[in-house]
């Protein structure tokens, strides 16, 4: 079919008692840092918050060098005209490199990857939004193009991303899409074993991606776990709160009966 195909990845953070999982979030930042910040910057996220419970979690002295293995502008400096610096805690991550890669700060939540059917969104219901799943597919979504292709294009195409350019020749009498994707201006960022972790955890692209996404998904929703607690904990304050309504509501009609 030509519907491009966004995968169900289990992540740990689905459900009503999901949470971000520390070492996978270590994992997607060193993905992150190594590779996809060559050309893609992060600039909603401070470095401090690296240290955040509930987040990448790391250690304060690590998250302070972490920062500072980053240089930032600062008007302030040398009179007002300006200076480099090492980067702080309060610092953020640096924009984009390549005026053509998005910013990944809000990427997990600025795109779907679960649709219909028909337009009703109950793929959403029963799967969640799937932004992560949609940043995990597309990095392993790269593919030759379709043989309807013209061959002699050299660009990259992917069979998840929908909004490059879509080779003419495959499109069929009505203008409907005969295959899944488009063109893509990204190279395959990743390939088995580009990064290598120190606890020697699998570093298999498919591993990789599903990473990098919960990475990506923690930065655009650092709060993910703190909001589920408190949910959980507002649905149950409302059962035993019912239960007592319930009791009194008996009890003080009980003589009229
Ligand atoms: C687009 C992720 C590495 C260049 C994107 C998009 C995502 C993404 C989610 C947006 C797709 C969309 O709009 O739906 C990543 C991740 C990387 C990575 C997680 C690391 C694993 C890189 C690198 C480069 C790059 C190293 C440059 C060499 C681009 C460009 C686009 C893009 C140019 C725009 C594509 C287009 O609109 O055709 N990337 N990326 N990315 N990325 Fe990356």
């Amino acid at each position: 079919g030509s519907e491009a195909h966004v995968e169900d990845f289990d992540f740990s953070f689905e459900g009503p008692f999901g949470s971000y999982d520390t070492n996978q979030l270590q994992r997607g930042l060193q993905i992150y840092t190594e590779i996809c910040a060559g050309c893609h910057g992060l600039k909603y996220v401070s470095f401090r918050n690296l240290h955040d419970e509930g987040g990448p979690a790391l250690p304060e002295d690590q998250m302070r060098a972490y920062a500072e293995f980053y240089e930032v502008f600062d008007e302030t400096l040398f009179d007002g005209e300006g200076d480099f610096r090492p980067a702080t805690p309060a610092d953020r991550f640096p924009e984009s490199n390549l005026a053509s890669a998005p910013d990944l700060s809000l990427m997990a939540k600025a795109r779907a990857g679960f649709h219909g059917p028909y337009g009703t969104g109950i793929n959403q219901f029963l799967k969640g939004m799937g932004g992560a799943e949609y940043i995990a597919s597309l990095l392993n979504g790269y593919a030759e193009p379709p043989a309807c292709a013209p061959d002699d294009f050299d660009g990259y195409y992917n069979t998840v991303f929908t909004a490059g350019g879509y080779p003419e020749d495959c499109l069929d009498a009505n203008g409907k899409h005969t295959y899944p994707g488009s063109w893509i201006a990204m190279a395959p960022p990743l390939y088995d074993g580009a990064a290598e972790f120190a606890d020697g955890h699998a570093n298999d692209v498919e591993s990789m991606s599903a990473d990098v996404a919960a990475f990506l998904m923690w930065t655009a929703e650092p709060k993910l776990n703190a909001r589920k607690q408190a949910g959980l904990t507002g649905v149950i304050f409302l059962v035993v709160l019912s239960v007592l309504l319930y009791l009194t509501n008996k009890r003080l009609w009980a003589p009229h009966k």
